[in-house]
């Protein structure tokens, strides 16, 4: 990966092949809590399911957003939506025929990190990505600074993340992705044995890379969507809201995101 970013600018690629794990729940609502933190964030839909782009409300005609600047009819600043200090940089179903005309010609891997290098005034582009290792994923991961990965405290997805893993160190190997910046544990419940065991071997197999933040499950969180709002505008006192401005806090300590230009709302 050798995209030379804004300075100081994260591109964060929130990634996992499995699907249902909580990549558009975490994506949404981690743009959103760094939003209202002052940061300047650009969440960016890369699944042809547009389920970022309407869990904020939005919707992105087919010749628009992400499709629109992939297949080169627009540029970053016509691409997005600025909604309430959130730009989005939104998806539909067209950009699953963009995902296929770019692999059938042979697009270049640094197609939207080039688009997204052209981003002024953002700290933070973190991306959507789909539920496999397609085009659109690739372009995400070469384009990334930090990889962020959601996961579910279960055995099997265990297993999922012990292969993700050995793919994503093949492809930072090869140049095609930065190393992985963290694990989140989401729909965590500390009272279930099961968690606490899945939470003690990620942390053993993999030392450093879970978040001390946690996702708990919360009903909040699954209804903010179909209200088209982050779970900081739709639940403000929910679990959920405090989940995720905690991993907020802990995801800009890690990355080292430079500090906000000026306090956005209260998380
Ligand atoms: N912590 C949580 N508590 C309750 N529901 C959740 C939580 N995380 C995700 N969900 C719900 O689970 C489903 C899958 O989550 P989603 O973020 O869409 O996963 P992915 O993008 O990985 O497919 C969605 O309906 C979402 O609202
Ligand atoms: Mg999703």
């Amino acid at each position: 990966m050798d995209v030379s970013t804004a300075p100081g600018m994260r591109i964060i690629a929130c990634c996992n092949h499995k699907g249902g794990v909580g990549k558009t729940t975490c994506t949404v609502n981690l743009a959103a809590g760094l939003s209202r933190s002052g940061w300047r964030v650009l969440a960016v839909d890369a699944d042809p399911q547009a389920h970022l782009t309407a869990s904020l409300g939005l919707a992105a005609a087919p010749e628009e957003g992400l499709s629109g600047l992939l297949d080169g009819r627009c540029g970053l600043a016509a691409a997005l939506i600025r909604d309430d200090g959130l730009d989005v940089l939104p998806a539909s179903a067209a950009l699953a025929e963009t995902e296929t005309r770019l692999a059938a010609a042979g697009a270049p891997i640094g197609l939207l990190a080039d688009s997204l290098r052209s981003s002024v005034g953002h700290d933070a582009v973190l991306i959507d990505c789909p539920p496999h290792l397609g085009q659109l994923a690739r372009q995400a991961l070469y384009a990334a600074t930090d990889i962020l990965i959601p996961m579910t405290p279960d055995f099997l997805a265990m297993q999922s993340l012990a292969w993700l893993m050995d793919t994503l160190a093949e492809l930072a190997a090869s140049g095609d992705a930065p190393a992985v910046a963290g694990v989140v544990l989401n729909r965590y419940s500390a009272q279930k044995r099961l968690h606490r065991e899945v939470k003690t071997l990620v942390e053993s197999h993999f030392p450093g890379m879970a978040l001390t933040a946690v996702i708990r499950e919360n009903v909040a969180l699954a209804e903010a969507p179909s209200f088209g709002q982050d779970i900081f505008r739709y639940a403000p006192r929910s679990a959920g809201a405090a989940d995720f401005a905690a991993l907020a806090v802990e995801t800009a300590a890690r990355l080292r995101l430079p500090r906000p230009a000026a306090a956005g709302g209260n998380p």
